[in-house]
């Protein structure tokens, strides 16, 4: 008799309890009938490389990467996607049977997908994107904005080198504005992102101001606020199209549960409730 082998797979972070992707795979394993289950680990720098090389033994497929090992774990892999090489991080990693880890960053195309559903008459050509925050997480948008060609992309950081070197690695189409004249910036915007960790949960809001911001803009915060983050509020009143972060998320983990399950999961209301409960 041979016993057959349930796919595992998980998140790797440090500190990972917070994490909704165990409920999101959870629910979708559910959803489609499927074997298998996702687990969240708390590994620390030192261990990374080691619990790589041990999970695959384990019967691991794969597992998505979070804060802080997104840059180590794109070098601890044998094979990388394009996109996760320009964005220099890895948040999906793929065991292949042949022993080899894929990386890839599914960041940038979550965003995009999260875009395209929550405002749907979202034209890239349109116009401008003003973004906030040269992070991590700003560096998987602007490659996703460049990606759907974006004609100009506006970026301002609150320290200023972080989004010259963000520019340096873009192109031309990326243009730096000092953080004192972020509010001026997003008056030229067809599409504002909040990359910056301002307005999350217990941390201050977003203080650009942002009454310049226009009617016809698309406005979208990474962050997720269940009581709404101030740059979401501000812009609904103004009367623009807002877009929150939770999609993005949700969004992110589909082409990794795919190749794990098997099977293309659908983001809808059953989704996001499954991932806020
Ligand atoms: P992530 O990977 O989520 O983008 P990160 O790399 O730590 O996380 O980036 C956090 C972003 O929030 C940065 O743009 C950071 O600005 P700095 O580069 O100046 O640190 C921004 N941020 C965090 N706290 C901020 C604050 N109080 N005011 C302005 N920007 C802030």
């Amino acid at each position: 008799m041979t016993l057959e082998r349930i796919p595992l797979a998980g998140v790797i972070g440090s500190p990972v309890a917070h994490s909704k992707s165990p409920q999101l795979h959870h629910h979708w394993l559910r959803t489609y009938g499927l074997k298998g289950h996702y687990i969240p680990m708390d590994v620390s720098a030192d261990d990374l490389p080691d619990v790589l090389k041990t999970l695959p033994r384990m019967g691991f497929v794969g597992v998505n990467i979070t804060v802080p090992h997104k840059e180590r774990a794109l070098e601890l892999s044998d094979l990388v996607t394009d996109r996760a090489t320009l964005i220099g991080a890895a948040n999906t990693l793929i065991f292949r049977k042949d022993g080899k880890i894929h990386a890839d960053n599914t960041d940038g195309y979550g965003f995009i997908q999260n875009l395209r559903q929550g405002a749907p008459d979202w034209d890239p050509k349109a116009g401008p994107a003003a973004v906030l925050g040269a992070g991590g997480a700003a560096r998987a948008v602007v490659a996703s904005l460049v990606d759907v060609g974006v004609p100009e992309i506006l970026i301002s950081n609150r320290t200023r080198v972080r989004a010259d070197k963000l520019a340096d690695d873009f192109g031309k189409r990326v243009r730096v504005v000092e953080w004192v004249k972020a509010g001026n910036m997003l008056e030229d915007a067809a599409l504002v992102v909040n990359t910056t960790s301002l307005g999350m949960v217990g941390k201050p809001e977003l203080r650009v101001p942002l009454d310049g911001i226009r009617k016809t803009a698309v406005v979208t915060d990474l962050v997720y606020n269940p009581l709404q983050t101030r740059l979401l509020r501000v812009a609904g009143e103004i009367g623009c199209t807002t877009v929150d972060g939770l999609g993005m998320l949700l969004h992110q983990a589909v082409p990794a549960f795919e190749r794990w399950f098997g099977t293309r999961p659908e983001v809808d209301a059953a989704t996001r409730a499954a991932a806020l409960r």
